[in-house]
């Protein structure tokens, strides 16, 4: 019940507005949002990369409704592709499609990360769409699959374990040797789209997780990363590369910024990649709630923090 009443809120447009100017709104958020400037994201990703982790930078922001919004969240992710090769962090890029106009012109949404992800292949880096709710799934793969094709190596996107589909989804995408972020799907779906089980999408999570890091194709795997920090996952994914050895150089761990910095560190420590989902800029609410959706008791934690401050 609380999961769904974060979500929605989430979605509360005057809430949105108030928490985003507020400064105890900004304190807040810090706990798991990088900052408000690009410079924040880039200290925040040298602190990161310091301790031997790789970064996929998030310039906060989604549903934008005018061409203009589009366009002004575009500049700052060709601005993040040249800091990351002028500092030479290690780092990528993550975005939404409703960040880039999908929700009004999806033909200006292709053309906006075509010409982020051509930017990442000259430059060598990489970019991900992020993958929103099912209205957005079939369209996300398929500009996926068409910008893949123009530019192979420099994009990839995201499946969500908790859906029906995502099996044949990863299938697909595998076969045409796109990387895939696989997670367990962070937005409201329903029983027919969707495992409504928590049990049932860690099971399908462990399933999909197995085969991505195991498919071949002429002699080729694709690689991929495990986004989670869900320990009996983690688990399992190092028996498992244990047992059927498994190069670590096939997969990377990847969780969010300022969540199980302990469990990110142990990873790297052992010698797993792990890349940390580092979100930044002052569109932070959305994103935020969706974090506290995923763990109610953040909310006490929060505040307890805020209040001892
Ligand atoms: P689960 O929710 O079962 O949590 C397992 C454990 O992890 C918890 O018991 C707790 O210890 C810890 N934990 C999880 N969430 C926490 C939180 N918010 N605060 C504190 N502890 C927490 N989703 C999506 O729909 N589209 C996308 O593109 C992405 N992209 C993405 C990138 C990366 C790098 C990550 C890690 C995640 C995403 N997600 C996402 C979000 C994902 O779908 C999911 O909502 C969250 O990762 C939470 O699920 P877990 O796998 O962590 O497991």
């Amino acid at each position: 019940m609380l999961r769904s009443a974060f979500i929605a809120l989430s979605q509360n447009k005057r809430l949105r507005a108030f928490s985003e100017r507020s400064s105890a709104g900004r304190q807040l958020s810090s706990r798991f949002v990088a900052g408000m400037t690009i410079e924040d994201a880039a200290h925040a990703s040298e602190r990161v990369n310091h301790e031997g982790i790789a970064v996929t930078l998030d310039s906060l922001g989604e549903s934008v409704t005018t061409a203009a919004e589009a366009q002004a969240s575009a500049a700052v992710y060709h601005q993040l592709l040249d800091l990351i090769q002028q500092r030479g962090l290690n780092a990528n890029v993550s975005v939404k499609l409703s960040q880039v106009g999908m929700d009004f012109d999806p033909a200006l949404a292709e053309r906006i990360v075509g010409e982020m992800v051509e930017h990442a292949a000259r430059t060598g880096s990489f970019v991900r769409i992020d993958m929103e709710g099912s209205p957005y799934t079939e369209a996300t793969i398929a500009i996926t699959e068409r910008l893949a094709a123009r530019f192979p190596g420099a994009v990839g996107t995201v499946l969500q374990a908790y859906l029906y589909r995502t099996e044949a989804d990863a299938e697909r995408l595998l076969g045409q040797g796109i990387r895939i972020r696989l997670c367990k799907g962070a937005y409201k779906e329903g029983p027919e789209v969707a495992f409504a089980a928590k049990a049932d999408v860690d099971a399908n999570y462990i399933k999909l997780m197995k085969r991505m890091v195991t498919f071949t194709a002429n002699g080729k795997g694709v690689f991929c990363g495990i986004a989670t920090h869900d320990e009996t996952i983690v688990e399992a994914m190092r028996t498992f590369v244990r047992d059927n050895n498994v190069p670590k150089s096939a997969f990377e761990f990847q969780m969010l910024y300022g969540i199980r910095r302990d469990l990110q560190r142990r990873l790297a420590d052992e010698g797993f990649g792990v890349r940390v989902y580092v979100p930044f800029g002052p569109e932070w609410y959305p994103y935020f709630m969706r974090r506290l959706a995923e763990r109610p008791a953040n909310v006490f934690f929060l505040l307890k923090n805020f209040f001892r401050n």
